[in-house]
């Protein structure tokens, strides 16, 4: 297989390749252990981290759609003590990056996670401010552009890893809240998170999830991710990591034309859990065969 250069920088961080997991769609990594060498990913980012365990909503809280799926399933998670003790353990045995994505309802519950974490052995910090599924906090934090600034502000004073800000997609105008979120000391951006979604049961006469409306994820959104992606990069200097519907290296090669550093794969994973090694495979195979010496001459080509 290819030589060639895959190698990319979150901040201070360098990861062997651009491919990651997007979170909340590959647990701590333990459930695809079998079918995954987790050695091979660029990093592993973790399911929603909260300062104290989260039950998550009420089902049905998953339904399938023409090209995806809604979830409302809440950053179901057990907390930050259970994740510090069985997973950091857990991921360190293997040779990749731990990205730990944090949510919160509150900008308080916010910090205790990212204190909590001081010291611990990960790489990177993931601000999920853009959750459609929790009622207080989540999303609402990441609709605004001056709450957006004053979350990220007060996060990043007691982080002490690099700190990724999640976006939501579920915005007029992406590039503000992008730009907020890096006035406010993000060092990177990730984006998309899920679309507010909803889908009726017509013989039930019905909303098919509990809580109505969720989150859509899956390729039918992928156009609106790459869209998204292209427009924050043109706007801001800090590495954007894509997501949204990628389910082959032709999808995450496009997220990365568009200007996107890394690259998560999320609801794909449910369908084909040997997704990410295709994805790495197929671009060094793309990379191959346009003799690309590094990810960094096709990153962002699109004007
Ligand atoms: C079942 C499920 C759970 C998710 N949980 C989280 C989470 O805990 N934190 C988060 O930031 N994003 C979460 N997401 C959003 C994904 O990380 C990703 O942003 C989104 O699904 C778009 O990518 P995809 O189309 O490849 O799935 C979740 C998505 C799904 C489908």
């Amino acid at each position: 297989m290819s030589k060639k250069n895959t190698k990319i920088k979150i901040a201070s961080v360098e990861l062997k390749n651009p491919v990651m997991t997007a979170s909340g769609t590959f647990g701590s990594g333990r459930e695809y252990s079998d079918f995954v060498d987790l050695n091979r990913l660029g990093a592993i980012v973790v399911k929603g981290v909260a300062d104290k365990p989260w039950k998550g909503n009420p089902s049905p809280r998953i339904a399938e759609v023409y090209g995806g799926m809604i979830n409302s399933v809440g950053l179901q998670n057990p907390g930050v003590e259970h994740f510090i003790k069985e997973d950091i353990p857990f991921l360190r045995q293997f040779d990749t990056k731990i990205i730990v994505n944090v949510c919160g309802h509150s900008v308080e519950e916010y910090i205790n996670v990212v204190k909590r974490l001081r010291g611990e052995d990960i790489d990177l910090i993931e601000l999920n401010i853009s959750c459609p599924n929790v009622s207080e906090g989540g999303m609402a934090f990441g609709t605004d552009k001056n709450m957006v600034n004053m979350v990220v502000g007060e996060v990043k004073k007691y982080a002490d890893k690099p700190l990724i800000v999640k976006l939501s997609p579920n915005v007029t105008d992406i590039t503000e809240i992008a730009k907020a979120a890096v006035d406010g000391g993000a060092d990177a951006l990730s984006l998309i998170n899920t679309l507010s979604a909803m889908k009726i049961d017509i013989y039930r006469r019905k909303p098919v999830l509990e809580r109505k409306i969720g989150g859509m994820s899956g390729p039918a959104i992928k156009p609106i991710a790459v869209r998204m992606v292209y427009q924050v990069c043109k706007c801001v200097d800090v590495p954007v990591i894509g997501m949204g519907g990628i389910s082959n290296s032709e999808d995450a090669i496009e997220f990365i034309m568009a200007g996107a550093t890394g690259v998560s794969i999320g609801t794909a994973n449910f369908n084909n859990p040997y997704v990410t090694m295709e994805v790495i495979d197929g671009i060094e195979e793309y990379m191959d065969k346009y003799d690309i010496q590094d990810l960094s001459s096709i990153r962002g080509i699109i004007d």
